[in-house]
């Protein structure tokens, strides 16, 4: 049995340039600056604004700049991945216009729905092709584009969510680098809460659901608060359990930018102290798919070669798990 596993071996983040403060959204809604920032720890995100621009285009910003980085060449990439539940439409998928757009030619893929968890489900899956051989670069992106299914005057969710993510690449190494470990969950019956109700085969848009604004983000926020933060810690205590792993052993915690308060209690309930906690809600708020890539990215000038890392997330379904990987490269100062 070969020991060969996936490693990034770059990462690519990207959000748009249009910032939306929690003070433009005091102008929007009933809601202030202060309650936006001691409920959710958000201070602004961004939106990605433009006649005819959608996901794939943030998803080909995050390509070429991967591809530049990793020195790949578009023809050398074998499979794509997308997280996302805001694609351009709803068929065909995302993925295969990402790599029409950024001269991929000699790729296969598609898009993963599973919410705030589709990178890690993304992940997980492109790990597979690598360590079985299949392939040799594979490119895993999260990303979403919120502010396209938000209901701006709904002030419980419209100031949570915003736009961008990343894109990684991974390619097989035998230095005990890469993803070690994953532990993924699901169930459906926690659709109730957190759900867009039209739009798809149950409910095809029609005027009316236009007109009943059922064709935006509709979430029971207690709910999903509590159900996040028990998920993710107890597949981030299974992940170390079984990998003999202690809190000492784990150089950085990066869980998904849903809420400062959620990130708090993981991190408090697994006993990890903040310092090793990466948070970066401040700044992009709750990118769905998009928030594990854009913390890697965030961090790649800190993390080192060998470090490890939980990733762990929480979404719609509901989705959830935890990945283990050990950091694949030091990035030149
Ligand atoms: N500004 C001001 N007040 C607001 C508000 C806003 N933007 N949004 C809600 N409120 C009000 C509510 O109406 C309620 O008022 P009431 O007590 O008079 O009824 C009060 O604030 C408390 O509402 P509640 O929903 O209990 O607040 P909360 O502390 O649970 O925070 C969320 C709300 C949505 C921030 C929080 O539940 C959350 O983050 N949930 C998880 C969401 C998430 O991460 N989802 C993504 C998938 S992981």
């Amino acid at each position: 049995m070969s020991n060969k596993l996936a490693t990034i071996t770059g990462v690519q983040g990207y959000v748009p340039e249009d910032i939306l403060t929690n003070k433009d959204l005091e102008k929007m809604v009933d809601t202030n600056d202060e309650w936006i920032q001691s409920r959710t720890g958000i201070k602004e995100r961004r939106i990605l604004k433009g006649e005819g621009l959608a996901a794939s285009d943030m998803g080909v910003e995050m390509v070429k700049g991967l591809l530049e980085k990793t020195n790949t060449k578009p023809e050398e990439v074998e499979m794509l991945l997308c997280a996302t539940i805001t694609g351009d439409m709803i068929f065909p998928d995302t993925a295969n216009t990402i790599c029409d757009k950024a001269g991929i030619k000699n790729a296969f893929g598609y898009d993963i729905n599973a919410a705030c968890s589709g990178f890690l489900y993304a992940l997980t899956t492109g790990a597979k092709f690598i360590e079985t051989g299949t392939y040799k670069k594979v490119i895993i992106i999260g990303l979403d584009f919120m502010s396209s299914i938000l209901d701006y005057t709904d002030r419980t969710t419209c100031i949570i969510f915003g736009d961008g993510g990343g894109a990684v690449m991974l390619e097989p190494r035998e230095d005990g680098t890469g993803v070690q470990d994953q532990v993924l969950k699901a169930d459906g019956s926690g659709r109730e809460f957190l759900h867009m109700k039209a739009g798809g085969s149950l409910r095809p848009p029609t005027a009316e659901t236009v007109a009943n604004n059922e064709h935006y983000v509709y979430q029971e926020g207690r709910t999903v608060f509590k159900h996040a933060v028990k998920s993710m810690a107890s597949t981030v205590m299974e992940v170390m359990k079984r990998n003999n792993l202690t809190n000492d052993d784990i150089d950085w915690l990066v869980p998904h930018q849903a809420n400062i308060r959620i990130i708090k209690s993981v991190a408090s309930v697994c006993d990890f102290p903040m310092e090793k906690v990466v948070v970066n809600i401040e700044k992009y708020g709750n990118t769905t798919a998009g928030t594990l890539p854009l913390c890697l990215w965030d961090w790649e000038p800190r993390l080192k070669k060998g470090d490890k890392l939980l990733l762990t997330a929480f979404g719609g379904g509901f989705t959830w798990g935890t990945i283990y990987l050990v950091w694949g490269y030091d990035t030149p100062s």
